[in-house]
């Protein structure tokens, strides 16, 4: 584990000391450093060039041999830290710091109630997708770091909270990794692949449906979105059973897995297309969750679903106008060959529950960019059909100081979906809302099983970097589907 706690350090490491904006003496640092070392602390605050002002850093190289440098790290006033959603960034900006100054290990004082904010935000800010980078780039960073330390007398968190960071840890760069691979290395096949290793490491039964089996199953809307590629469109199921005998799972997750969002004939246009690898970033977090949830050891069945398909042109693509047969007997005419995701996960929602009848089923999916012009790139936009569920996963995300908003499924938006002489269009005219419509449209593929749509249209990509995202894949939700999975 990288994270981890400890009472007492080695004096040659890296010390980092958070301080409150305006406090020049911190009851940690003389509990905890040298004497020499406080010293040379306090001497550098009497100076008032620290301000502790949030997100403030300084560096106090040695002046010894055998002494380390120690980092100074600004925490702001009180008002200013108040979300713990916040707090990540500054466990983010450090994961820079550490990255750069820390060598073996690493040792942090900071106030208790911070710890697992910090932590979370190191993990996520320390991620690199160093896959295509050069071998000299590789080399020069030579990361030896061996842990990450929070130094105090009492164990800050219990060891379930240490293992949860620790998955984390372990499930946010696979995640990333995989949304930030192109797509000429992760098609339907690779998402095949990853499944079934999944499955074999895990021991997990992995299910795959392809375009054979989709058809004659009577999954037409997935089937159709795929079809124009060389890689055809997949469904795959796998089942996370630990330590329970439950017949039927307590969660169903489904992911949408576009590998790429050219629009279909459909086309987007340059500037709205390039960043489309990131349409399976859904499937990602659904596997990611699953492998979470396994590293831990949690009890339960839970039930990860990967709709996948490439929404690419060719003369055997979908056209607008084609009308086609969901599973569950509706008929769609395909009136925007870009509104795909809706069409991937319609099949997969109404097999679940009917094959598998899920206590409750989650799907996650970058539905639609309409939800960034609604909630901008930090958060996820949160549609139902079912008052408590959309408040359990509501309440997981605050639990997961993630952030999230619920949107109004109501029903005029669900009949808005009609077709003119088909059951449903995939995307009606003159409505706008254009989030609340993608999860409308869901809502006919779902009959009495309480469920909820997340949009991560905004969120699962950063465009422009933060200290908790360089530029790509964010992980966003990973926190929050694994703790709502974990009390389901
Ligand atoms: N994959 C896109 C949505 C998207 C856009 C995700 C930007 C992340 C960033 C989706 O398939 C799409 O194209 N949606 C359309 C729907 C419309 C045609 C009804 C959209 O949002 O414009
Ligand atoms: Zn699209
Ligand atoms: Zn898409």
């Amino acid at each position: 584990m990288l994270f981890t706690h400890a009472s007492t350090s080695s004096r040659s490491q890296l010390h980092v000391l958070f301080l409150k904006k305006g406090v020049k003496k911190s009851p940690e640092a003389k509990k905890f450093l040298h004497k020499d070392d406080l010293a040379r602390v306090e001497s550098f605050l009497n100076k008032n060039e620290f301000k502790g002002e949030k997100g403030e850093t300084s560096l106090l190289h040695p002046t010894q041999k055998n002494e380390g440098k120690i980092i100074l790290m600004g925490l702001g006033d009180a008002e200013s830290n108040k979300t713990p959603y916040e707090e990540q960034f500054i466990g983010g900006s450090l994961a820079k710091l550490i990255k750069k100054h820390a060598q073996g290990k690493v040792y942090l004082l900071a106030p208790k109630e911070l710890v697992e904010d910090l932590a979370y935000g190191i993990s996520l800010g320390r991620y690199e997708f160093e896959k295509y980078q050069g071998k000299s780039e590789k080399q020069e960073k030579q990361p030896n770091l061996e842990k990450i330390v929070f130094l105090s007398e009492k164990d800050p968190l219990n060891e379930e909270k240490w293992q949860d960071i620790h998955s984390f840890d372990i499930s946010a760069p696979y995640l990333r990794d995989m949304v930030n691979t192109p797509t000429n290395d992760m098609n339907t096949e690779t998402m095949v692949k990853l499944a079934q290793e999944f499955g074999k490491k895990y021991k997990c039964k992995v299910t795959v449906f392809d375009e054979k089996k989709l058809r004659k199953l009577g999954c037409h809307a997935l089937v159709g979105v795929g079809q124009g590629a060389l890689y055809t469109a997949k469904m795959i199921l796998i089942e996370y059973k630990f330590g329970t005998k439950e017949k039927e799972p307590n969660l169903a997750l489904l992911g949408k897995g576009v590998v790429f969002d050219t629009g279909g004939y459909n086309i987007k246009p340059t500037g709205y297309m390039e960043t489309m690898k990131e349409d399976m970033t859904g499937a990602a977090t659904v596997l990611a969750t699953l492998k979470a949830l396994a590293e831990s050891k949690v009890k339960g069945y839970f039930l990860g679903v990967l709709c996948c398909a490439e929404n690419s042109i060719s003369d055997k693509a979908q056209r607008p106008g084609d009308v086609v047969k969901a599973y569950n007997g509706k008929s769609i005419e395909i009136t925007n060959t870009d509104a795909e995701g809706r069409l991937c996960l319609a099949d997969g929602l109404a097999y679940v529950e009917k094959n598998y009848r899920p206590k409750k089923m989650l799907d996650i999916a970058t539905l639609t960019g309409a939800v960034s012009v609604a909630l901008g790139y930090n958060i996820t936009g949160v549609m139902g059909n079912n008052a408590n569920f959309n408040k359990e996963v509501m309440k997981a995300f605050q639990e997961a100081h993630e952030r999230a908003w619920e949107l109004p499924l109501n029903q005029d938006f669900i009949e808005a979906c009609k077709g003119k002489f088909t059951d449903l269009v995939n995307s009606s005219d003159g409505v706008r809302a254009g989030t609340i419509m993608g999860a409308a449209f869901l809502n006919h593929f779902v009959e009495k099983t309480p469920w909820v749509h997340l949009d991560i249209g905004g969120t699962a990509w950063a465009d422009k970097p933060s200290s908790l995202s360089s530029y790509g894949a964010t992980a966003a939700c990973l926190r929050t589907l694994y703790h709502l999975a974990k009390n389901a």
